[in-house]
């Protein structure tokens, strides 16, 4: 059985991304750290459109968690092939670098940055034996443009980008694509305290993304036709940047 893997999948973009990978005749491998209420009702969506999946609880910036729950999983279903990754889970902790401290640093990196790496490591041994996969990164504008008040995410999201580039040459020849989605502002509960009527004002398009439109995008990228595109990030911004 196929199945697609995405990383905090409880809410947000990830929960539409479940859907999209739903709706694409996928076993749907819902992750999540704390939330397990509302994890449940990304599955109940899959389930009430026809699809199938289940919940995968691990902390991604946790090796050990991921190790032991992806590891194990993937151990005891010898049948079942994550044929899609989608790091999706990530955080931010905003302040200027001047007042930044050890742990907002530290934790940025280890969900956004590290997350992405055992995540990956761990999911791409069944796609190189099988010769097929599609890994998306959830990156963002400000990995690639730099925003204040964002130095720890905005490195996270520009090192998951370096990755990804590098990464989708390793395996490009074992029918592997690696690519990242950047979105701008989306309309989740990361956006929550913006003031959407103000920052529309710069957003050529006028208004914040959904997270269904970067899930669209999200299953462009995972699709077999999108077989020449690798080591591509894809903005998903309104206008806003390019
Ligand atoms: P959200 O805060 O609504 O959802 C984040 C998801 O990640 C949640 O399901 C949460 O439980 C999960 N998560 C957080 N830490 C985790 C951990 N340690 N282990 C497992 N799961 C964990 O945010 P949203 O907006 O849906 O964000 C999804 C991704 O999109 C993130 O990587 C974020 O950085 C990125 N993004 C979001 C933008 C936006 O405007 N909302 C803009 C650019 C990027």
């Amino acid at each position: 059985m196929k199945c697609a893997l995405v990383t905090g999948g409880s809410r947000g973009i990830g929960r539409s991304v479940c859907l999209k990978m739903a709706s694409m005749g996928y076993y749907v491998l819902v992750n999540f750290r704390g939330n397990r209420e509302e994890a449940e009702r990304t599955l109940q969506q899959i389930q009430e459109t026809g699809g199938q999946g289940e919940l995968l609880p691990f902390d991604v910036s946790s090796r050990e968690q991921i190790t032991g729950v992806l590891g194990g999983w993937i151990e005891a279903h010898p049948n079942k092939y994550i044929e899609i990754l989608v790091n999706n889970a990530g955080i931010k902790d905003d302040g200027l670098m001047i007042f930044m401290k050890d742990e907002q640093w530290d934790q940025v990196m280890r969900t956004n940055l590290d997350g992405f790496f055992f995540t990956t490591r761990l999911v791409l041994n069944g796609m190189l034996i099988r010769k097929y996969g599609r890994i998306i990164n959830v990156v963002s504008l400000s990995g690639l443009k730099g925003l204040p008040g964002q130095v720890n995410y905005s490195a996270a999201k520009a090192g998951v980008i370096g990755a990804t580039k590098a990464l989708a040459q390793e395996v490009g020849r074992k029918g592997i694509t690696v690519n990242a989605v950047a979105p701008g502002f989306i309309r989740t509960d990361m956006t929550e305290g913006l003031n959407e009527k103000e920052l529309q004002a710069i957003i050529p398009v006028r208004r914040f993304g959904l997270p269904e439109e970067v899930a669209h995008a999200v299953g462009f990228l995972a699709s077999a036709e999108a077989a020449y595109i690798t080591g591509e990030v894809l903005s998903i911004n309104g206008g806003l940047y390019t």
